[in-house]
């Protein structure tokens, strides 16, 4: 009887490491599995990437691109900006002058039509006169004109113009959508 209960003991002595050791062991496989697939999936990811920029975007990356800019540059312009100058009318007279240096050399001279250069960006220059770039608020349109937006084509203005001359230039194109010619504006979503 005792050296029954004795050997059953030594038995689960033995048996408790033996299964934590199994536990281990299948853990340790399990991660070695998913990590092989992962790494196997980079570089059929890697092999795959083409550095080209002539490829149109696929919608999925469009789609990814655009709800993080809209989301970064929300987040982006909480920070201070600046009041803008009150005289609205002046204000985008200015702009209209600092358009056609500082942005139509990507976005086109109607900010419809990017130029080619504009055009064959990856990412592409933005329709500044579609809804999607009309929907930022004009601090969001400010931010971005001051910040630029990283990894893409777009160039920071904050060291070139004064936060005034911004101002002017979110001004000016705001009026874009309505100067665009009327076969554009059907074109535009
Ligand atoms: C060298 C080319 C270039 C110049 C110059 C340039 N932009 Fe852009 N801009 C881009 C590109 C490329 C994008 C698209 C970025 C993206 O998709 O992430 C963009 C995006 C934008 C957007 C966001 C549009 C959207 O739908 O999200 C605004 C607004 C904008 N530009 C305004 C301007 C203004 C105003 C100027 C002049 C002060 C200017 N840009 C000058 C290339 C340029």
């Amino acid at each position: 009887m005792i050296t029954g209960q004795i050997r059953l003991l030594l038995w689960k002595a033995i048996e408790t490491p033996f299964q934590s050791n199994l536990v281990m062991k299948c853990a340790l496989i399990t991660l070695s599995a998913v990590s092989a697939v992962v790494i196997a999936g980079a570089l059929l990811a890697i092999s795959q990437f083409n550095l080209s920029a002539m490829p149109e975007p696929a919608s999925m990356e469009n789609y990814l691109a655009t709800s993080a800019r809209r989301l970064l540059v929300r987040r982006g312009s909480r920070e201070a900006i600046p009041t803008a100058p009150a005289n609205l009318a002046a204000s985008i007279e200015e702009g209209d002058k600092l358009y056609g240096t500082d942005c139509a050399a990507c976005h086109g001279l109607d900010g419809h039509k990017p130029t080619d250069a504009g055009r064959w960006m990856y990412p592409r220059a933005a329709n500044l006169t579609s809804r999607e770039a009309q929907q930022y608020s004009d601090r969001e349109l400010f931010w971005i004109v001051r910040n630029g937006i990283r990894l893409s084509g777009m160039p920071a203005f904050g060291k070139v113009e004064t936060d005034e001359h911004i101002w002017n230039l979110v001004h000016f194109v705001r009026t874009l959508p309505a100067s665009a010619s009327p076969k554009d504006a059907e074109e535009t979503p």
